[in-house]
């Protein structure tokens, strides 16, 4: 089985400045097939928009930041929330450089799991309830071959589709959806000791109403920052020793336990998806960015390359505030 829910039982070796001008990022979500629109209720990550809304960000590294909750911006809310009802299926459409078919969604060499985690909005601790993971779903065929991978082997092959479906029962109220792609193709270092090395995070939110008359309350889960630790066997791995070939050196990581279950939900389908709405390119960050700091993509070799010096701080409300109704 490719993947389970509850209930139910940038470049790789980091070639300079290019490496990071995109990162993968959701650009819209279809509700049954139906496309929301593009950037709409999705608290697109700091990269890929001008200011006020855009910071330099590479992939989230450091497990104990806040952007390992909602990306770089994560706590700031977008004007438009999407209605959905338990049950409904949604379609996350993941990219890199543009919401088209001809997009690769993701490097190539980025293999690793994606994962789907559900909370009230705002977070509190333990809120985030996984609905959805995949991980490694068949090993390699010949000595240090990574196999197949969420990231790159379904949801880049399919154009970037990620489903997951609204847990049956739920209470009605506003949510947010925390959806994730992690690049492991520097994991097998862990960040904290070679910090140009180590797993790669895309954490996305996207702002969701759930409406009916639902009593199910989600179970107590996770929270991010926090629920990641270096220690974890999914997130310091070798990808390359994923083979069912016998190899030439000693390897034990030949299985991938994706980081934390917090939980079980129903098992996802794909859906038939409608004609997306919205424009379908943005201006690349590296074109108008002129204050940040840039992390990982950015080392050349082990020497960090720094755009510029400041750093933007989260500042995530307490209680469930309307989304103000202005555009972006
Ligand atoms: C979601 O998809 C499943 C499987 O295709 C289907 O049975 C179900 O009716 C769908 N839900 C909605 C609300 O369309
Ligand atoms: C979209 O991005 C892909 C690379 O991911 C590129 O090959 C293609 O030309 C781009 N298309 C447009 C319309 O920009």
């Amino acid at each position: 089985m490719r993947s389970r829910g509850l209930f139910s039982a940038c470049a790789v070796a980091v070639s300079g400045i290019e490496a990071v001008t995109a990162h993968t990022f959701i650009w819209g979500v279809f509700v049954n097939g139906v496309d929301q629109g593009t950037y709409r209720a999705i608290r697109t990550p700091a990269y890929n928009n001008p200011p006020p809304r855009g910071y330099a960000n590479s992939p989230v590294k450091d497990l104990d930041s806040i952007d390992m909750r909602c990306n770089v911006l994560g706590d700031k809310q977008v004007p438009y929330t999407i209605k959905v009802a338990p049950g409904d299926n949604l379609t996350f459409d993941w990219h890199h450089n543009n919401r088209t078919d001809a997009d690769d969604v993701i490097a190539d060499s980025h293999h690793g799991p994606a994962l789907v985690y559900l909370s009230p909005d705002p977070p509190t601790d333990n809120s985030f309830v996984k609905i959805w993971e995949e991980g490694l779903y068949e090993q390699g065929t010949t000595p240090f071959t990574p196999g197949k991978w969420a990231t790159t082997a379904d949801i880049a092959a399919n154009h970037g589709h990620m489903n997951v479906r609204i847990p049956a029962g739920l209470k009605a109220g506003h949510y947010l959806i925390r959806a994730e792609m992690i690049g492991l193709h520097e994991a097998d270092a862990n960040y904290q000791k070679v910090p140009f090395r180590g797993a790669q995070f895309y954490p996305n939110c996207v702002q969701i109403e759930v409406v009916g008359d639902g009593a199910v309350e989600l179970p107590e889960g996770v929270s991010f920052p926090g629920a990641y630790k270096y220690s974890d066997p999914g997130v310091v791995y070798d990808i390359y020793c994923s083979t069912k070939t016998t190899l030439t050196t000693p390897c034990a990581t030949t299985t991938y336990q994706i980081p934390v279950w917090s939980g079980a939900w129903a098992e996802t389908t794909a859906v038939p998806l409608g004609p997306i709405s919205g424009v379908s390119t943005a201006t690349l960050w590296s074109s108008w960015i002129v204050k940040s700091v840039v992390t990982s993509a950015t080392y050349v070799g082990n020497v960090p390359h720094v755009v510029a010096t400041s750093t933007y701080e989260a500042s995530w409300s307490a209680h469930y505030v309307a989304p103000t109704a202005v555009a972006v």
